[in-house]
């Protein structure tokens, strides 16, 4: 870390990079170093349309190039835990795209490396950071629907790239650990526990992982969120809390614009809350991520999180399979 910067380098070459790169460069808290690729003239030919200093191949090289402070892993999801996993082992801060590990073991094992090293891990859940999220979870503290009683959500998008590591069952693919992931994190963020058990129902695609997915999740309170995901429906998301008194509807819950409007309805009437949100999306999650390393400040989203999310993606699979609900195992 030099003059109060961290040093980025980009672990793969990933399509979604292209969200964390301008919000890195927009920040004077961060400096993009290199990308590497798992093929040199892969990693060459980015760096240089991307304007990125430095190449490297394969991963391994990044990681061992002194002069880099954290990496973003923006790999399929089965290689999540391994390459954060390897990055703390060189000594970096790491943000890792969702799912952070398809196995809540692996999600204790990187906490557990990580307080030894003294680094930073953060799943990237960019919606966390943004303040819409904060709101809805102080409006429902704040009793303006009432007692909680339930909470419904979905993100689905029809699925049109040929070759997508999302079809592929080895490299984590599936509806559930790309998107479900989203409507159960906020679920769990707004009840404020994960779910102590869960009931899923997949529609498998020919590849082998589920293309659609359902679930039910029961939370210790007696609380139920209900969630739906898939890659066969129109693009859609969604959130909505139901409480004794009203109902709270947060029509754009994970890429939230500049300006959403939560629709509130109880007994004496509808209201509308605005929220002013970032105009770059991302900013807020690179430079809370600086705010952790550089000023101690507590992570927007913990690994005990993430650890729970993990927990009852994998709890819901398990559940699907068995054709049965599933406890969903406590940390
Ligand atoms: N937070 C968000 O809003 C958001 C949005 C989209 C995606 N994501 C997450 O970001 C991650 C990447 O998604 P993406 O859409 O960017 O994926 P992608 O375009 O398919 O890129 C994945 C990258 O991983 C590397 N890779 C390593 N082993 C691979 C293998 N066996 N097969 C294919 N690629 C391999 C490749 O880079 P090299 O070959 O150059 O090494 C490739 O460019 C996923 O975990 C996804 O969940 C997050």
């Amino acid at each position: 870390m030099t003059g109060g910067r961290l040093r980025w380098g980009l672990v793969g070459t990933g399509r979604i990079n292209r969200r964390i790169l301008p919000a890195l460069a927009a920040s004077p808290r961060h400096e993009i170093v290199a990308v590497a690729s798992r093929d040199a003239a892969r990693a060459e030919a980015y760096a240089r349309d991307w304007k990125i200093p430095r190449a490297h191949a394969p991963y391994e090289a990044l990681l061992d190039a002194p002069d880099i402070d954290a990496v973003y892993i923006s790999l399929p999801n089965s290689l999540h835990a391994h390459w954060t996993l390897a990055a703390l082992a060189a000594g970096k801060h790491v943000l890792c795209e969702k799912p952070i590990a398809l196995d809540p073991d692996d999600v204790d094992r990187i906490a557990t490396v990580a307080a030894a090293a003294g680094r930073h891990v953060a799943e990237g859940y960019m919606y966390r950071h943004e303040p819409q999220t904060g709101a809805v979870q102080a409006l429902v503290a704040q009793g303006a629907i009432g007692e909680l009683r339930g909470i419904a959500g979905a993100f689905t998008y029809p699925r049109t790239r040929a070759h997508d590591v999302r079809l592929d069952p080895a490299l984590g693919g599936g509806s559930l650990w790309d998107v479900g992931c989203y409507p159960a994190g906020f679920a769990q963020f707004v009840a404020g526990a994960p779910p102590v058990e869960v009931m899923g129902w997949a529609l498998t695609g020919p590849t082998g992982v589920d293309e659609m997915f359902s679930g039910l999740l029961r939370y210790g309170s007696g609380l139920i969120a209900h969630l739906d995901c898939g890659f066969r429906a129109v693009s859609r998301t969604w959130m909505e809390v139901t409480g004794s008194d009203g109902v709270l509807v947060v029509p754009s819950p994970f890429k939230p614009g500049p300006r959403e409007e939560l629709g509130l309805r109880r007994h004496d009437g509808h209201q509308v809350i605005v929220v002013e949100g970032s105009r770059e999306l991302f900013v807020r999650q690179v430079d809370d991520f600086a705010a952790v390393v550089f000023d101690g400040a507590a992570p927007v989203v913990p690994l005990a999180d993430s650890r729970a999310i993990v927990a009852t993606l994998a709890a819901l699979h398990a559940s699907a399979r068995a054709n049965r609900p599933v406890l969903v195992p406590p940390a």
